[in-house]
Order: C-alpha cells, then structure tokens, then sequence
C-alpha cells in the first residue's frame, strides 16, 4: 500500500485540497493525508473558502482535521508533497537520513517537472485564489495519480 503526504503551511487552505482531489482519483490502495509545518491550526477544518471550491468540485474535504508534519511522517509515509519552497525547507530540516529527504518533492514539479514552481498560499488573498489552487493541484494530482497507479 503507498501511503502519500501532502504538507503545506497551517493544513488549512492547500494542502487539504490537494489529499482531497488525490484521493478522488486513486484506488483504495492508496492511503492519502495531509499535515501542516505548522500547528497553529491543529484540530481545525479546512478553510471555508477551501471547503467551498472542493464542494464546486464535487469533493466533501470536511472529514478532514488540520494536524502537525512530525519526524514519524517519514517512517510512516512514501511520498511527501511540498506545496511550496519553504514548505520543502522545514521538512527537509526535520528528515533523519538521506532516505526520509528523498521521499520529499515540490508537488508542482509533477507538473511542470524541474522548475521548483510554488503553489501560491491562498490565505491571505482572494477568493480566485483559491480557484487557482484547486486547478493547479487538480492537474498536478492527475500527473500523480497517472504515474502512480501503474
Ligand atoms: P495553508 O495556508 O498553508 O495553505 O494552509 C495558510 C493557512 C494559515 C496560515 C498560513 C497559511 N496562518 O498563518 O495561519
């Protein structure tokens, strides 16, 4: 069973779009979480604007809870997605050995492969924002899933 990690900043906004819509195109052989770099947001739903565009989509993302990356994310996951450069950095910075930093990609690179590309944080924004986090992440997630499910 490959077990995936999507990570962004507070695991409010991007990175419970982006389980969501993985998880929407995978099989159930695949075990799909998502974890923040930080915990201010620990315990809460996802964003309403974040609920909002998934619902748009036809994804119910509300059985999500925002939780903490820790250390054990490397034994306990195979792949770990960084939304954004920083993201890459603090998890990077918590990995114990050469293996857990392999594990770890900028999400975008599955889309545009080798240019480092963000996905811009939504939070402080506007509401198109959000709409283009869930178009970026849903072709990203495509590529992942395509390359995955062989
Ligand atoms: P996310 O967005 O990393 O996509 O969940 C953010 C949500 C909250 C904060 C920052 C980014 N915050 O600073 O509280």
């Amino acid at each position: 069973m490959t077990k995936i990690l999507m990570v962004c900043l507070g695991n409010i906004c991007r990175s419970p779009l982006a389980e969501g819509i993985l998880r929407s195109k995978l099989s159930n052989n695949f075990i799909v979480d998502s974890a923040g770099t930080g915990g201010w947001h620990a315990g809460e739903l996802p964003d309403r604007r974040s609920i909002e565009i998934a619902n748009k989509n036809g994804l119910d993302i509300t059985n999500q809870r925002a939780r903490k990356f820790t250390k054990n994310d490397f034994t306990d996951f195979d792949i770990i997605y960084a939304m954004d450069s920083s993201n890459l950095k603090d998890i990077l910075q918590l990995a114990p050995d050469e293996n857990a930093k392999s594990k770890v990609h900028l999400i975008l690179n599955e889309l545009y492969p080798n240019e480092n590309k963000d996905v811009p944080d939504p939070y402080y924004g506007q509401n198109d924002g959000f709409e283009k986090v869930y178009n970026m992440l849903d072709k990203a997630c495509s590529n992942i899933a395509k390359k995955i499910m062989i």
